[in-house]
């Protein structure tokens, strides 16, 4: 029998609501398996309610992360991944910064991977998008990086070092490799604005594309890519891209099939990794049973088909199968959509849904 511990954050908002059905899901497509695996959950909750409850913040580097605590994370330490629903880290007071930062410093978490794919009956814009969003997650222009006269002049820094695009790069290429559609890594940056930080970033891109003879490499500017994304996403394959432009172009990616309520992501260190929807913690959905929770419950797909793979699992494997090919299923039938999708049924009613497919 193979045990595998998972850290469970509801965290704040629509995140509870969303983490107990996503759980039913989960517990649902590893019935079948229940001889040979063993899923533990370890649900520890971080976030601004906790820290409206507690007061519990952690000070990294002069930087206070609110709702969050070394006894929390020393809980999740003996865990082999994170499903991480989301907290509301804009509405902390001056002062405070949000959580999750401290959580994916803690596990080494460097790349952010965001797919988007033309889903059944969900609106996209075109008929076979199928690409991932590679963000890098340790430097670039990020977190508390700043310096200068308060309220005059503030200079915030943009770091890329040769250490951490080079593990981006493979990543990426690994990444198109092993998805094995267009075998295409899109490097995207402005190296013509900042010919030494993003020069540095893409020359070790052409660097590593080296050693990845079957995979191409395409070079992009910050601003064609959105531009692409419009006009021709079914040619994308892997985006690869710094912290800060990552976070600002996901949206479009989430937007261009299916929006925030079905979109996924995994986040990756080298022996842990953390999934967690696009979306934040929607406090205007809250308690309304109305939130998708299919961003979730595919995110939970993912970290199932990670954990076979490090596990060699073929069980924890077929868990995230099922479930994504549940999610399809429901979703190609169009009864039960939530309102985000178009239709009127409730969180609720989609889950069980999915359940009954998996049944
Ligand atoms: P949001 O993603 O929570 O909401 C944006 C819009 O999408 C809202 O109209 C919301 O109703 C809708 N939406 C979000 N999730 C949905 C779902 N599952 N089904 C249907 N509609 C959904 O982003 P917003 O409003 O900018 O931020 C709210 C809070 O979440 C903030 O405190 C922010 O800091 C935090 N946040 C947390 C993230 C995380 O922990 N992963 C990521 C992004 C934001
Ligand atoms: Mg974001």
């Amino acid at each position: 029998m193979k045990n595998i511990r998972i850290a469970v954050v509801p965290g704040d908002g629509i995140g509870p609501e969303i983490s107990k059905v996503t759980l039913d899901v989960l517990a649902e497509a590893a019935s079948s398996f229940k001889d040979r695996l063993k899923l533990d959950f370890v649900e520890k909750n971080i976030g601004y309610e906790l820290w409206q409850e507690t007061g519990e913040y952690l000070e990294i580097n002069g930087i206070k992360h609110g709702g969050i605590s070394e006894d929390i994370l020393k809980c999740y330490d003996s865990t082999d991944a994170m499903l991480y629903v989301a907290t509301s880290g804009g509405s902390f007071p001056q002062g405070f910064l949000t959580p999750f930062p401290v959580v994916r410093r803690r596990y080494g978490i460097f790349a952010n991977v965001r797919p988007a794919k033309t889903l059944p009956n969900v609106f996209s814009i075109k008929s076979d998008i199928d690409l991932v969003l590679v963000r890098e997650q340790t430097e670039g222009l990020w977190m508390g990086k700043e310096h200068g006269v308060e309220n005059e002049v503030m200079h915030a820094q943009v770091t890329i070092s040769r250490k951490a695009t080079e593990r981006l790069a493979e990543f990426s290429f690994e990444l198109a490799r092993s998805r094995n559609r267009l075998k295409k890594v899109v490097c995207v940056h402005k190296n013509n604005v900042l010919p030494k930080a993003f020069g540095l970033f893409l020359n070790v891109f052409k660097e590593v594309s080296h050693k990845y003879v079957d995979c191409s490499l395409v070079d992009m500017h910050t601003d064609v890519l959105p531009y692409e994304l419009i006009i021709a996403p079914e040619k994308l394959d892997v985006i690869a891209t710094t912290n800060m432009y990552g976070d600002a172009i996901s949206g479009e990616v989430a937007g261009i099939c299916g929006g925030l309520g079905i979109a996924p992501s995994g986040e990756y260190g080298v022996d842990y990794a953390i999934f967690r929807p696009v979306h934040g913690s929607a406090p205007d959905l809250k308690g309304k049973d109305v939130a998708n929770p299919i961003a979730t419950i595919l995110s939970a797909a993912m970290m199932m088909e990670w954990l076979g793979d490090k596990h060699h699992s073929a069980e924890a494997c077929r868990i995230g199968n099922r479930i994504r090919q549940a999610v399809e299923s429901v979703l190609k039938d169009g009864k039960f959509m939530t309102p985000d999708l178009g239709g009127t049924a409730s969180t609720d009613m989609v889950a069980q849904a999915i359940i009954d497919s998996l049944k």
